[in-house]
């Protein structure tokens, strides 16, 4: 079913970070495509007037566009007006409704702090803005299971679920979908893809950078809700869902919740978190902070397929490369056929899904050359020099626009997803501390000792050989 694309763009939070590091560019992108010609009309509380916003544009797209000065850009810098008031306020709501126009069906964008999402959603109902419209609010989806819902609720006193957009950035990324073409789009790899093959499947996003400056804002959060929660659990759903049956967005969304159903909710033995040395001397953060900046988790997800096989989650801040890869681990071969005293490593999928290098490889063995029937380990290795077509923003806002929900999150799959962390949220759980550079504290090290310890993203796979009595 088509349903009609949107016809206005309104951007609360026009002035800030969110619109000037990923928006803009988006919808440069968009426009030199021929893909975006709608007006966007920013809000801000700023005290800016809209020459000052195009300005600001202007600056977003030399330092994360393709420039400032082309004719995507002007063109984009002529589409803009601007609100500029307290979006608790009537009348802000009332000039935005003037600023609309004609326009029937806007996509709000509510790229403000999650605090200010009642108060945005309210105005734009009191005011007659939300008919026929579609709203995008951005992560984070709550802090906990009790606000998520509390925030579902706020935006459907206002929004159908099917004008709700919810976006978590990884769903945009070409690789993350590829995890699902790759599954879905091949037959040889069904056979292999349960509990009888899979020994186990780890998931690691890795990052250099710190807090950045974000200080304040990642005391409130910490790793299990900044990246766990939300992209890390999506890209698990991609690789552990059931083929979805018939087409369509909800068949999709459906099977990706079955998975966060079917995932035992943490407890302490399965959570070990870290905070790297130098986190709390960082603007923002407490001088006795708790919060982690790396956590690692084993999960358990209870469903025919996958009963019994470790998953194995990990993210940190300040780590020893930038790479986030998933790493699914089958078992032995069951006999050692050329006598060689260590069994062949296993074989294993690998993918690749950023920042650079985005690729799926297979590990396999080979025989080396010579007289020996001795082997080697391979990769077969398929990887996209070509770069994102397109950046996960713009691919999101442009489904938004359209109104396809397919790539976003659906409030069910919110919910069960905070279901599975909630219960460790407010333990008083040790947080370790380690060395800026390394790859999180030693604690976690147990958690993966059964599937052959921790993958290294930055070391290519060197999993343990068995040896054979
Ligand atoms: C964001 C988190 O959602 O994702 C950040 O808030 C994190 O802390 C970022 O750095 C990582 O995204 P990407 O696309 O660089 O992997």
């Amino acid at each position: 079913m088509t349903v009609p694309a949107s016809d206005a763009l309104v951007l609360f939070g026009a002035t800030g970070d969110l619109a000037y590091r990923k928006i803009f560019p988006a919808l440069q992108a968009m426009v030199r495509r021929g893909s975006f010609e709608v007006p966007v009309i920013g809000v801000a509380r700023s005290g800016w007037t809209l020459e000052r916003l195009r300005e600001r544009v202007r600056a977003s797209l030399r330092e994360h566009g393709d420039g400032g000065d082309d004719a995507a850009g002007e063109r984009l810098v002529a589409l803009l007006r601007y609100v500029d008031g307290d979006y608790r306020e009537a009348d802000t709501h009332k000039r935005l409704r003037a600023a609309l126009g004609g326009a029937r069906r806007p996509l709000h964008y509510l790229a403000v702090p999650p605090s200010l999402f009642p108060s945005v959603v309210d105005g734009l109902g009191e005011s007659g803005s939300a008919e026929g419209a579609r709203v995008v609010v951005e992560k984070p989806f709550g802090r906990d299971l009790a606000s998520a819902r509390a925030l579902n609720r706020a935006l459907h006193r206002t929004f159908a679920e099917s004008a709700v957009f919810r976006i978590d950035h990884y769903l945009g990324k070409e690789a993350v979908q590829n995890l699902l073409y790759f599954r879905f789009a091949n037959a040889f790899l069904e056979p292999v893809w349960n509990r009888n093959y899979v020994r186990s499947i780890q998931i690691t996003m890795a990052e250099e950078i710190g807090v950045q400056g974000r200080g304040r804002f990642y005391e409130e959060v910490g790793a299990v809700r900044d990246v766990v929660q939300n992209h890390l659990l999506q890209v698990l759903a991609h690789l552990a869902m059931e083929p979805p049956v018939g087409d369509g967005s909800e068949a999709l969304r459906d099977e990706k919740v079955k998975v966060f159903r079917g995932i035992r909710p943490l407890g302490a033995a399965n959570l070990v978190r870290g905070q790297y040395d130098g986190y709390r001397a960082e603007d923002g953060v407490a001088p006795d902070s708790q919060v982690e900046t790396y956590a690692a988790l084993q999960l358990h997800l209870d469903s025919w397929r996958w009963a019994g096989v470790p998953i194995l989650i990990r993210a940190g801040k300040r780590l020893g490369a930038t790479a986030t890869e998933v790493l699914v681990q089958l078992e032995h071969a069951p006999q050692q056929v050329f006598g060689e005293a260590a069994a062949a490593p296993s074989n294993y999928f690998r993918f690749r899904l950023g920042p650079d290098r985005v690729a799926i490889a297979i590990g396999a063995s080979t025989k080396q050359a010579g007289a020996a029937m001795a082997g080697e380990p391979v990769e077969l290795y398929v990887c996209n020099d070509r770069g994102p077509e397109m950046s996960a923003y713009e691919r999101l806002i442009g489904d938004a626009l359209r109104g396809d929900p397919t790539l976003f999150a659906r409030e069910d799959g919110v919910e069960a997803a905070w279901g599975i962390v909630d219960p460790v949220l407010s333990l008083p759980l040790p947080v370790h501390p380690y060395r800026q550079g390394s790859w999180g504290p030693q604690e976690a090290d147990a958690l993966a000792a059964a599937c052959g310890g921790w993958h290294r993203p930055d070391k290519g796979v060197s999993l343990a050989h068995r040896t054979v009595a």
